[in-house]
């Protein structure tokens, strides 16, 4: 069904725009050096109950009146513990949380990582108020991405133009490659 940790990432993603986050920060750290590729989603969306952060890996939880399941988290925690990582939930009501996720980089089942850009696209189609920050980092190297950066360029221009969008996915991919190249 979901085959790259991109498509796992993207659900987290979407679980703090509908937490009503202004700033969302989404971190990936791929290191050779630990064997690990740690993903880090922070909003400052409104956050969870103590006991709500309790239940929110089991697939029981829920806010959709459309289907009895959740299935985000619950499937992103399962994914982790499959592939020898860890998987945290902090948040606190009315600040925002924080969801991190690794998995061990060389073992056989942990999936591709997916197409990052497309899920960042993804995200500014669905809110462009928000703020994002995206930041790749390797063993050597990182790289920055700040929606608030390319609105002041843009000076006004909307981001769902359909060429900014496409500018926006490719740039972070092109980055990226280019990160994993400096880094072999
Ligand atoms: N970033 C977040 N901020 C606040 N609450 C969250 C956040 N992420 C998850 N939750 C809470 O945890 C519940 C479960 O999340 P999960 O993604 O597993 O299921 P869902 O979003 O309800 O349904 P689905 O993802 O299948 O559409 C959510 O309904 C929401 O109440
Ligand atoms: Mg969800």
């Amino acid at each position: 069904m979901m085959e790259d940790l991109a498509m796992h990432i993207l659900e987290i993603l979407m679980n703090s725009i509908h937490a009503c986050a202004k700033n969302i920060k989404f971190i990936v750290q791929d290191s050779d050096l630990d064997d690990k590729i740690v993903m880090q989603v922070e909003d400052d969306g409104k956050g969870m109950t103590e006991e709500q952060v309790q239940r929110v890996s089991s697939p029981f939880m829920t806010g959709r009146s459309t289907r009895k399941v959740g299935l985000g988290v619950a499937f992103l925690k399962g994914l982790t513990e499959q592939c020898n990582g860890e998987f945290l939930v902090t948040s606190k009501v009315g600040e925002g949380t924080t969801v991190t996720a690794s998995v061990q980089k060389s073992f056989i089942d942990t999936p591709p990582m997916g197409n990052l850009g497309e899920i960042m696209m993804e995200c500014i189609q669905a809110d462009e108020s928000i703020d994002y920050l995206f930041e790749y980092k390797t063993d050597k190297n990182s790289f920055l991405f700040d929606t608030k950066e390319i609105k002041k360029e843009l000076d006004g221009v909307s981001l769902l133009e359909p060429s900014i969008l496409l500018w926006i996915k490719d740039y972070i991919n092109e980055q990226i490659s280019l990160l994993k190249e400096d880094a072999g």
